[in-house]
């Protein structure tokens, strides 16, 4: 890609104190990504592995310990005032739960206005066209706005929720998993929502999710993190078919789903046990505790990150030879 990121994450850490005395929760550790205008890309892994704390911290709900976050070239940390405020206005978070991501006594009509007002829309005349175009964007009617938040459907809301955010016209949206806790009948809506909105605002999408079906459908590059660290990224298509890191390998294994593509992955293992402590993650590379491929080395010193192909990186060891299709029979000598 030749233009300019419009946000760019440099080695992003973002830590907890943990409830041992002393130590830290590492959520997010040394974690570096970038969005180009109008794209789409995904962010996924098992639970627990940091996803929602790296789109807190990049939002700036939560405090970065280190790393820097820059929007359109600019490092967050150096603004204050209305400077920060703006850059801030342009990066939005869309939760999970729309259940809880809006104020229940509020009309559609006052949630958006609230919004529009803090983009400072003073004129009311103004908001009211603003928020119409609004409503039509996310593909709900005008008269939605008199209903009450309470009284809409749970894709109804997360439909008033997306209005809200780009209300003060964000560059980029971190959507955290925002159809998930939908029914699977209007996952697809929202899904196509959020396709059309790519094409026709230009907002880039950072969409972080657990279902990978999905994932691949909708973002033309993937980054697959676990436990506080990307692993693996590269285009969709391409990581799909290629995954360089077993890590990435094994979760498309158990991808629940009738793809030829896949199919052919499933005979992988599936993944085993569960996400390690980040209070204590292993020395070396962090899944090394559960990789069939696992040998010494992976405990002594985290792994180097592979190039596969243009834009393609993996960081294990095995990298080069899962990538060249030794994957399967390696994974299956080693399970
Ligand atoms: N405020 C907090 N204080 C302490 N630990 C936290 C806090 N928020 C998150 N964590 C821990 O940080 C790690 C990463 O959590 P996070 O919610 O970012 O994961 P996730 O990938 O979004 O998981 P999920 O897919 O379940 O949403 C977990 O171990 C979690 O327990
Ligand atoms: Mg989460």
């Amino acid at each position: 890609m030749t233009h300019a990121p419009v946000l760019k994450v440099e080695n992003l850490q973002t830590r907890f104190k943990s409830v041992q005395r002393g130590k830290y929760v590492h959520a997010v550790d040394d974690v570096s990504i970038e969005l180009y205008p109008g794209e789409i890309v995904g962010l996924v892994g098992e639970s627990g592995c940091g996803k929602s704390t790296l789109g807190r911290t990049i939002v700036g709900l939560e405090k970065a310990s280190a790393g820097r976050v820059l929007l359109d070239g600019v490092d967050l940390s150096t603004l204050s005032g209305a400077a920060l405020r703006n850059s801030r206005r342009a990066l939005q978070y869309v939760f999970q739960d729309p259940y809880s991501s809006l104020n229940d006594r509020q009309t559609v009509g006052e949630a958006i206005d609230e919004a529009l007002l803090i983009d400072g829309l003073r004129s009311a005349d103004e908001r009211t066209r603003r928020a119409k175009e609004l409503l039509e964007q996310v593909g709900l009617p005008h008269t939605a706005r008199d209903r009450h938040t309470r009284e809409l459907s749970g894709g109804q809301r997360q439909r008033v929720a997306i209005a809200r955010s780009l209300a003060v016209n964000p560059r980029v949206l971190i959507c955290d998993e925002p159809v998930s806790a939908l029914d699977l009948s209007i996952r697809a809506q929202v899904m196509n929502l959020f396709l059309r909105l790519q094409k026709d605002l230009g907002v880039a999408c950072l969409f972080i999710a657990h279902d990978l079906a999905l994932v691949r459908q909708a973002a033309s590059r993937v980054y697959v993190m676990y436990l506080g660290k990307i692993v693996e990224h590269g285009p969709s298509q391409e990581l799909y078919d290629h995954p360089g890191h077993p890590y990435s390998q094994m979760l498309l294994a158990s991808v629940p789903e009738v793809d030829p593509r896949v199919e052919k992955l499933r005979s992988a293992p599936l993944l085993k046990g569960e996400v390690p402590s980040p209070t204590n993650p292993p020395s070396g590379c962090r899944f090394r505790t559960r990789c069939p491929l696992a040998v010494e080395d992976c405990a002594l010193r985290a792994p180097a990150s592979h190039v596969l192909s243009p834009d393609h990186n993996a960081a294990c060891i095995f990298a080069p030879d899962l990538h060249g299709g030794k994957r399967s029979a390696l994974i299956h000598q080693a399970a």
